[in-house]
């Protein structure tokens, strides 16, 4: 029987982790079970730093973006060791099950500890839509919209200018922040892991979009990781009838307001969690599935290849 949960939010914070850590924390206590907050993901776990949550611990946090709890990133934390400490700090506070929100190595942190004992469910909290197992992650939305609304004004600039803006959004090796970004912002080029980079190839294309189609701008979306933006805007201007212009949209990313999506989706996905641990369950993680919450076993999601965005690749060839 449950009578302690604790929650934590782990990795890069993402804005909706305050909304899943509110729905875990009513949907808990409104099933008679006590709430812990456990402060900076694992490492403060493993320092036992952690707090009883009240209804109004939550209160006014449903619209604010980053996470109450704090986050943090504990390599250490695939270490046995450290994992058994985390156990104890868990047993001597009393909690018997574990709300895990953030990524996918959080995820197999979460899965070390229910093997130990302590059931975990986790749910996906990061801007990158990464994580298998979910066809949205709590966070991508609200980062698309401040993504969309940035490259909205590098747009205009731009085409005061002649110009082509290239412009890096984050994703961690996975494409979908820049991919969603080009098509809702009519990029004429979007550069992923999905497309790959080869430079001579953008080069051509700008070459041609300046000289044949007499395009006075353009935008590229370029995803984290894929190549140095600077160096492509000096390239660009080198090399082409177009003047280059770097800019990288970093943390900002992170930040702001949930939309409502993502405070829909995060509210889903904690009550969904509580209803897991109260029946027992643990090592699962939650999804959004073809719009319903679901959850499936951590080890068979991290397995699952993601679903593949190929349709939305054409869709953005057939727009350009
Ligand atoms: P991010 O991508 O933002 O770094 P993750 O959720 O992938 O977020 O990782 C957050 C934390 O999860 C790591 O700092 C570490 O504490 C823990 N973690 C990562 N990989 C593992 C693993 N294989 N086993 C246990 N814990 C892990
Ligand atoms: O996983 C979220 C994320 O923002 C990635 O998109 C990015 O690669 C990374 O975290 C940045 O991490 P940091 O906050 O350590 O700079």
């Amino acid at each position: 029987m449950v009578r302690k949960i604790g929650i934590l939010t782990s990795g890069g914070d993402s804005p909706g982790m305050n909304a899943a850590i509110r729905a875990v924390t009513r949907v808990a206590l409104g099933s008679g079970v006590e709430v812990y907050g456990i402060r900076d993901g694992y490492k403060g776990l493993l320092e036992g730093r952690m707090e009883r949550m009240f209804r109004s611990s939550v209160s006014e946090i449903i619209g604010r973006g980053g996470t109450m709890l704090g986050s943090a990133r504990l390599p250490e934390f695939k270490e046995e060791e450290i994992q058994n400490k985390c156990i104890d700090q868990l047993k001597k506070n009393g909690i018997d099950a574990l709300v895990v929100i953030g990524g996918d190595g959080s995820y197999r942190g979460a899965l070390a500890l229910t093997k130990k004992g302590i059931n975990c469910i986790g749910l996906p909290g990061t801007i990158d839509n990464d994580i298998p197992g979910t066809d949205f992650t709590i966070g991508f939305d609200t980062a698309l919209r401040t993504c969309v609304e940035n490259v909205d004004k590098l747009r205009d600039t731009s085409s005061s200018h002649h110009r082509c803006s290239i412009v890096e959004v984050m994703g961690n090796h996975c494409g979908d922040l820049a991919l969603y970004t080009a098509i809702s912002c009519g990029a004429e080029m979007v550069i992923s892991p999905e497309t790959g980079f080869d430079e001579n190839e953008v080069l051509e294309r700008l070459d041609y979009l300046h000289e044949s189609v007499q395009k006075s701008h353009a935008i590229i979306i370029v995803s984290e990781k894929v190549c140095d933006v600077d160096a492509l805007a000096r390239k660009i201007t080198n090399n082409t009838g177009f003047s280059g212009r770097a800019t990288v949209l970093g943390h900002i990313q992170r930040g702001g307001s949930p939309s409502p999506f993502d405070r829909m989706l995060a509210s889903r996905m904690g009550e969904k969690a509580v209803s897991l641990l109260l029946d027992g369950v643990g090592g699962h993680c939650v999804g959004e599935i073809d719009g319903a919450i679901t959850s499936l076993p951590i080890e068979e999601a991290l397995m699952r290849p993601r679903k593949s965005r190929k349709h939305l690749y054409r869709l953005f060839d057939r727009l350009v």
